[in-house]
Parts: C-alpha cells; sequence; structure tokens
C-alpha cells in the first residue's frame, strides 16, 4: 500500500515511498551526481514517455553516466510503479538514475553501478484552479543562474539554483519564479520554460539562453505553429515581460499556465488572455488524442 506520498520502484520492489531507502553513500545524496525525469500520466499511462526517456538518456550523456537499461526495461519498471501506486487518479512519475555508490572520494568508481529509482506520487491537485486564475511569477532579486556547473539543458540533480530561486520567489509570494539564462535575460522557472505573447507571435527563450528543452514547451510550440501563431525563440528580457500582452509557463506537472501578474504588478489585463486559454485549451485536446493514439514521442505525433 502506498504511503501518503506514493510508492517507489527500488531493487526490484514497489514499496511505500516513505519505506525506500538509498544508502549515505549514493553519489545523488553526496554529489548531486545524477539524473532525473519528471512525467505525468494521462489515462493513468506516462505521457510522452519516449520523449522522457530520450531525455533522460541525454541528460545522462551530458555527465558521462551509462545508463545501462534499455528503454524498454525502464518503460516497464515505470508501468509497473504506475500500475502498482494503489491511489486513485493520475500521478506524477519522477525517474532518477544516480551514479551509484562509491565512498566518499569524488573520483567516479570503477566500475559504475548507476542506481535506478522511480517515484511516484498523485499528480498535484490545485493545479485546475491555478490554470484557470493564473499565478503570480517572480523575479528574484538575486538573479540566480543554473549555469556553471552543469550545462542548462542536462536535467541533473544539481538543483539547488532552482531551489534558492524558488525559495526566494516563495518569500515575495509568488507561486514560480524565473531563472537568468547564459546571456543575463530571463531564460525559464524553476521547474517550467517560459512564453511571452505580443499578439499572434509567441516568443520563448531558447537553447542560447540556457533552457531545458522542455517536452510541454514543444508540444506547446507545434500547437502555436498549427494554430497560425508565430513561434518566436529568442531571450526575454525585463522589458519583453513587462510590455507582453500575456505571460505563460508550461511543465508536465503545471500543463500551460498563465502568469498574471510579474512581481504582482498586473501582465495585460491580469487575467489568462486569450491566446494561453486557446492553448490550454489546445493542449487539452492534444492530450486526449495523444493518449488516446498512445504515442510516446512527439514525432509520432508532429513528424
Ligand atoms: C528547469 C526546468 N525547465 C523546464 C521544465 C519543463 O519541462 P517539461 O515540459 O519537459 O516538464 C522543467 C521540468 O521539470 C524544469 O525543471
Amino acid at each position: 500500500m502506498p504511503d501518503a506520498l506514493g510508492v517507489a520502484w527500488i531493487e526490484g520492489h514497489v514499496v511505500p515511498i516513505g519505506e525506500a531507502r538509498v544508502p549515505v553513500t549514493d553519489r545523488g545524496f553526496l554529489f548531486a551526481d545524477s539524473v532525473f525525469d519528471t512525467i505525468r500520466t494521462y489515462r493513468s499511462r506516462p505521457f510522452l514517455l519516449g520523449d522522457h526517456l530520450d531525455r533522460l538518456r541525454s541528460s545522462a550523456l551530458a555527465i558521462d553516466l551509462a545508463v545501462p537499461w534499455s528503454d524498454s526495461d525502464l518503460a516497464g519498471r515505470i508501468l509497473q510503479t504506475v500500475e502498482q501506486r494503489g491511489f486513485p487518479g493520475e500521478a506524477a512519475v519522477r525517474v532518477i538514475v544516480t551514479r551509484g555508490d562509491g565512498g566518499f572520494g569524488l573520483a567516479v568508481p570503477e566500475p559504475t553501478v548507476p542506481r535506478l529509482v522511480v517515484l511516484c506520487r498523485p499528480a498535484p491537485l490545485g493545479s485546475p484552479a491555478r490554470r484557470a486564475a493564473g499565478i503570480n511569477l517572480a523575479r528574484p532579486a538575486e538573479g540566480r543562474s543554473k549555469a556553471g556547473s552543469v550545462p542548462s539543458h542536462v536535467k541533473s540533480g544539481a538543483y539547488l539554483a532552482n531551489v534558492l530561486a524558488l525559495h526566494e520567489g516563495r518569500a515575495t509570494g509568488g507561486f514560480e519564479a524565473l531563472l537568468t539564462g547564459e546571456d543575463g535575460s530571463w531564460s525559464e522557472a524553476t521547474t517550467s520554460n517560459l512564453f511571452a505573447v505580443f499578439g499572434s507571435r509567441v516568443i520563448t527563450p531558447g537553447p542560447d539562453a540556457g533552457i531545458l528543452p522542455g517536452i510541454t514547451r514543444a508540444l506547446v510550440m507545434a500547437l502555436c505553429r498549427s494554430r497560425g501563431l508565430r513561434v518566436e525563440i529568442r531571450s526575454l528580457w525585463d522589458t519583453d515581460l513587462e510590455a507582453a500582452d500575456e505571460l505563460f509557463i508550461t511543465s508536465s506537472l503545471k500543463e500551460v499556465m498563465a502568469a498574471v501578474t510579474l512581481d504582482h504588478a498586473l501582465v495585460g489585463a491580469g487575467v489568462p488572455g486569450p491566446v494561453t486559454r486557446a492553448l490550454q485549451a489546445a493542449f487539452d485536446q492534444a492530450v486526449e488524442d495523444i493518449a488516446a493514439r498512445d504515442a510516446t514521442r512527439l514525432v509520432q505525433v508532429f513528424p
């Protein structure tokens, strides 16, 4: 049976998260020497699982961490965890691969025996209300950047800059907080990508600014294009954010969420705007279509 947090797959078993244990010598614990990915289920099936596994692999490759499991091994363990989740409704699944155990030194152990953990918890509640009303987006005064140790496109366990940006953002009443990119612009938020709308133009920062290439971002860009909205990939600065008609953020768990205030100042009319609402509806429809087709990769949907 799950506990309030959900269930975990670890060492071949699905157990309540509160009972899942990792040794203190695990390099994920000691050094954030790990990668992860977060997937949401719809109809109890992990959504766009193939894309998430691709990104997990590319994150692992970027830190020279060999992932010894095939996609079907990983998918099998994820599906088993979701099936045995024991709670009603949809799940948020986090797949974590660490560089395993290796004493206390920094040197990468030879041989490396990576550790796989799958965490499965109820998909966050409250999103529908926030989605309808929109959120306040904070720009932390510190202007935290993920740049430095690991490139932004890598979803490594090193999330301290994101943790601190969100900590500061929450202290000032933000639901989400922005990160500064490699060029000093506002590149993305702590666990979501950023979009600004100007009329029928939709602007989102790209890899040059230093972003995690969100799978929801890619889906939303495709939805924009199929609806005649022009997508521009470029950096967003204070002046852009302050002049935008609409701002919204995207992620697997938040889906498409309007930012109706920026540091408590109204964005546009201060309510979710027409483009954001249209994209929310398009996103819902795409989820239905993709889940019904059981497509696991965006290229199967938008070739
Ligand atoms: C830093 C960061 N940017 C963007 C995203 C959104 O990515 P996705 O849409 O694939 O969930 C995440 C997701 O966790 C993230 O951590």
